[in-house]
């Protein structure tokens, strides 16, 4: 008899790890960075459609084919369509979560820099010019953030090794209510700062006239790399969930909570920035540079600072776990590893790259390819293009090649739980999703 596979413990416990491989940098950093440049209150609009009617289509879709076959990324697709040329999704999202590991680890370590600098009272400087120059020394150091890459692949290591339960479902259990915690926190002191109201008008008042496409494409893109579909992840998590979790409600519940924590950040990141005059679309430097030179004006700064990064490496954390989990139950279960080996080898070669893209700021600089820094090209190829590839075959795959009574049998536990949306869901990844999606991938190719 095959032997039983491992699955989370209970259902908070896995809501929890699904939740926090979702929420991440994705959520506290990219999204008010892109929220500030298209324009606030429009661009959320945007966005909440696309993860409504995108996003969680995407995930349930990885949902199921993870729980169906209980499988590794790519040993889902040789199991759910055996000898076809699907598992190539498999391999795609296995690639895109490796390099996704090597840049996020860069910007991961970042936030134990500024961690440190922050408890030891140095994160200061006289002009946003000066914290800019500060910024711009300290990525291109080949010594420092290095370390901190080495340190929070260590750390992820740690967890990673300590397996599915113990590890990745037990930090989640504590690292993601903590993180809540954080943010609320944060976000009432940032609502008693002067002038908050201007923030949260810019966040909240959408603009329609300034919806265009450039919003939604980008919309779009945030969408998909912030609830971590596209590339496996999900599929990987769904295959230790047990036959009885509630999928439906659980895919709606971390969209739910994704985007609730993205709103918490803009609502922490905005009022803040006009209460101190700054332009909101100061772009990716807004946390770590406008932030720091916000909390530096406000009285116990140095402490709001030290919690506010914080936060961003716990987010960081758990969703660097779920890269790592793609990359290490593939090798496991397809070359047969044992998981240690598996893990060791995972952390290894994500450290490599990891350095390299660090490096990438300072002494490889002038390496360029298609004239942008490693770094950069590993985010734009990956975010992209893979994610929404990986995507939109994802949709196709379980919209056309599955059955549609196979995919409601699994998706209702085999009838034994409702699934009242079923037939938009269906007709969503049939359609809607692969169209919309193959526009916005020719549009990232400049070919539309
Ligand atoms: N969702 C994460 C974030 O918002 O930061 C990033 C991410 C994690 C993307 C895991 C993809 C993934 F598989």
């Amino acid at each position: 008899m095959a032997q039983q596979r491992t699955t989370f413990n209970s259902k908070l416990g896995l809501i929890m790890a699904s939740v926090g491989s979702a929420v991440g940098l994705g959520n506290i950093w990219r999204f008010p960075c892109e929220a500030g440049e298209h324009g606030g209150g429009a661009f959320l609009i945007v966005y909440i459609l696309c993860v409504m009617l995108l996003g969680l289509s995407v995930m349930l879709a990885e949902f199921f084919t993870g729980r169906a076959s209980q499988k590794d990324a790519v040993g889902a697709f040789k199991i759910l369509a055996p000898n076809t040329m699907w598992k190539i999704i498999g391999y795609n999202g296995v690639i895109a979560a490796f390099l996704i590991f090597g840049f996020y680890s860069v910007v991961s370590g970042w936030t134990l820099e500024y961690i440190y600098q922050s408890a030891s009272g140095n994160l200061r400087a006289d002009s946003v010019e000066e914290f800019t120059a500060n910024f711009g020394k300290f990525t291109s150091d080949v010594f420092r953030p290095v370390l901190w890459v080495v340190i929070f692949t260590l750390i992820t290591h740690i967890v990673v090794s300590s397996g599915v339960k113990k590890g990745i479902e037990r930090s989640s259990k504590i690292m993601m209510p903590l993180l809540f915690v954080i943010l609320i926190i944060l976000g009432i002191r940032s609502l008693m700062l002067p002038n908050a109201v201007e923030g949260l008008k810019f966040f909240f008042n959408p603009d329609f006239g300034k919806i265009n496409s450039a919003v939604i494409l980008s919309a779009l893109g945030q969408a998909f790399f912030s609830v971590s579909v596209g590339m496996g992840c999900m599929i990987t998590y769904a295959s230790y969930f047990n036959k009885s979790i509630n999928m439906p409600n659980t895919a709606v519940s971390v969209v739910a909570l994704d985007t609730l924590v993205a709103v918490l950040a803009g609502i922490i990141i905005f009022p803040a920035v006009t209460s101190f005059n700054i332009s909101p679309s100061q772009g990716p430097t807004l946390v770590f540079v406008t932030l720091p030179n916000i909390f530096q004006q406000m009285p116990f700064g140095d402490l709001w600072s030290f919690i506010f990064f914080v936060l961003l490496a716990i987010a960081a954390l758990t969703s660097i776990i779920s890269l790592h989990e793609v990359v290490t139950a593939y090798l496991h279960e397809q070359y047969r590893m044992s998981r240690r080996k598996a893990t060791a080898i995972v952390s290894l070669c994500g450290l490599a790259l990891g350095i390299i893209c660090s490096l990438s700021f300072g002494v490889l600089s002038h390496v360029k390819i298609f004239g942008v820094i490693i770094f950069d090209l590993l985010d734009f190829v990956t975010a992209n293009l893979m994610l929404p590839a990986g995507g939109m075959l994802i949709c196709i795959f379980a919209g056309w090649f599955i059955s549609k009574k196979a995919l409601k049998t699994e998706l209702t536990n085999s009838g034994t739980i409702r699934f009242r949306l079923f037939a938009v869901f269906a007709f969503i990844i049939k359609y809607v999703a692969p169209v919309i999606i193959a526009l916005v991938c020719l549009n990232q190719l400049g070919l539309f």
